[in-house]
């Protein structure tokens, strides 16, 4: 399972990457307004920017909503790096975008994914990424690792090529249940994925053994 980071903060993403495990990094309209990035020429080279620290994927999302919009974004978006991957809402313009781009070659993300449906049209446009809400859908009291079960089910059946892309992940937990249920890639806040280190028993563990080193150097 690949291991994308879901921020634009540039310190957050070095740290990510200095683990050595980080796959790609995803970014939305909001994470990048978090950061004060704002305006087209702005926030491409932030694109840039992140598409030099991180070798591998990286997801830049279109702000049209509308097809001949995406279309012009997108190329555009494509076009800042190799490993730029555009990521395209789930909605009628945004199916049709991503089959024009997966005829073209460019590469695709459909975001805002809430439902077994939604993930079947996605994979039949030719999505090379698809992204379920998880932590949005448990919001709502749903669940949202059931929405990964069902897509990894229908993908496996049918064959679909495109990726499984858990995302609004929002605990550790999540990226452990991701990784079970077949998930092919998640991304997560630095919160989240250094949260998987934790254990109370590697700390007590640590602590015994370089206190009986300790013994014995002072002996
Ligand atoms: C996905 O690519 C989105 O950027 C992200 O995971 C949304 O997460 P949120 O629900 O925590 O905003």
């Amino acid at each position: 399972m690949k291991f994308f980071i879901d921020t634009a903060n540039l310190s957050e993403i070095n740290e990510a990457n200095e683990l050595g495990i980080l796959d790609g990094v995803t970014t939305n309209p909001s994470l990048m307004a978090k950061e004060g990035i704002s305006g087209e020429e702005e926030v491409n080279e932030h694109y840039i920017k992140i598409c030099n620290l991180v070798n591998g994927d990286i997801s830049a999302e279109v702000i049209s909503t509308n097809f001949e919009g995406m279309i012009i974004e997108g190329q555009k978006l494509a076009k800042l790096h190799e490993n730029i991957v555009v990521k395209v809402p789930m909605i009628k313009d945004g199916v049709k975008a991503i089959k024009w781009f997966s005829d073209k070659g460019i590469r695709t993300n459909c975001t805002l994914v809430f439902s077994p449906g939604q993930a079947i049209l996605a994979a039949k446009a030719g999505a090379d990424y698809v992204s379920p809400f998880v932590g949005r859908i448990d919001d709502i009291t749903w669940d949202g690792m059931e929405l990964i079960s069902q897509i990894s089910d229908i993908y496996t059946t049918q064959g679909y090529h495109t990726e499984i892309l858990a995302a609004s992940i929002r605990t550790p937990k999540h990226i452990v249940e991701s990784a079970e249920l077949g998930a092919d890639v998640i991304t997560a806040p630095l919160k989240s994925i250094l949260g998987l280190l934790n254990h109370p028993l590697t700390d007590i563990g640590l602590a015994k053994f370089l206190a009986d080193h300790e013994k014995v150097s002072k002996s």
